[in-house]
């Protein structure tokens, strides 16, 4: 006998400025209800315009980073921190460097500290709000298309088609990393809670799979299924291959 548990996952559709603003008031409420919060940050274009309404609250004096931990995803392997294509640098770009966060607080997965990245998360008392993009393969982080839904962090072989998508941001396709460090599945499912931030007809595939089929390590995201705090923001465009009217 199969049983199917029910997802409990929810599903908004919204404008990608009102995407932005929900998640970002989200951000801030938890930020100054809290003593100490852990935020798990994604890099992309998906998060960038959270991030630029999070740099103008602390510039208008309605929240402070102070207290804020973070814990990145992923970086790519051998990648220079200071390469302007590195996740360290991109962060430090569209946040760290415009806020009041201490950069000690600040982490990301390493070949070095790896095999310890999810023991500090756990130290630090667990990611409170995890912010997601998702690769058109449906990869989260870069946990891609076959990973075990129960990795921690770990060194990852990049698929072509992420390759593809990401040379966008490098000058030749040659230049992307092969190789990238990421959060497992199962650190990213300890996180309280989650949103995934999808826009674009590229992510359009990967969304209706994600809502209408069944969980499968074929598409990543899929293990957000059986996650109890989990919110899919897509835009108009993202949501355009779904079959089922959402309620
Ligand atoms: C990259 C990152 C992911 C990100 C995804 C989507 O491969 N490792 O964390 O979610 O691409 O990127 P974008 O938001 O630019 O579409």
């Amino acid at each position: 006998l199969l049983m199917f548990k029910k997802s409990n996952m929810k599903i908004k559709i919204l404008k990608k400025e009102e995407i932005d603003r929900v998640i970002a008031e989200e951000i801030i409420t938890l930020i100054n209800s809290k003593n100490k919060v852990v935020l798990g940050l994604a890099t992309g274009s998906s998060p960038i315009g959270v991030y630029d309404l999070l740099v103008k609250a602390y510039q208008n004096k309605e929240v402070s980073f102070k207290n804020v931990i973070s814990f990145n995803l992923d970086e790519y392997l051998n990648i220079d921190i200071e390469n302007k294509q590195s996740y360290h640098y991109f962060m430090k770009e569209h946040l760290f460097s415009k806020v009041d966060i201490d950069i000690n607080n600040t982490h990301f997965p390493s070949e070095e500290n790896y095999l310890k990245y999810d023991e500090e998360i756990k130290q630090n008392g667990g990611i409170d709000y995890q912010i997601l993009g998702i690769g058109s393969n449906g990869h989260i982080a870069f946990n891609e298309p076959g990973t075990m839904f129960n990795e921690k962090t770990h060194i990852v072989e990049l698929k072509n088609s992420t390759i593809k998508d990401n040379s966008r941001f490098f000058s030749s396709i040659e230049e992307v990393p092969t190789k990238a460090i990421t959060s497992g599945l199962e650190t990213i499912m300890q996180a309280r809670k989650i949103v995934l931030i999808a826009t674009g007809k590229n992510k359009a595939r990967a969304i209706c799979d994600l809502i209408e089929k069944e969980k499968t390590t074929l598409l990543p995201a899929s293990i957000l299924k059986d996650h109890d705090n989990v919110v899919i923001y897509c835009d108009e465009d993202a949501s355009s291959l779904l079959t089922k009217q959402i309620a």
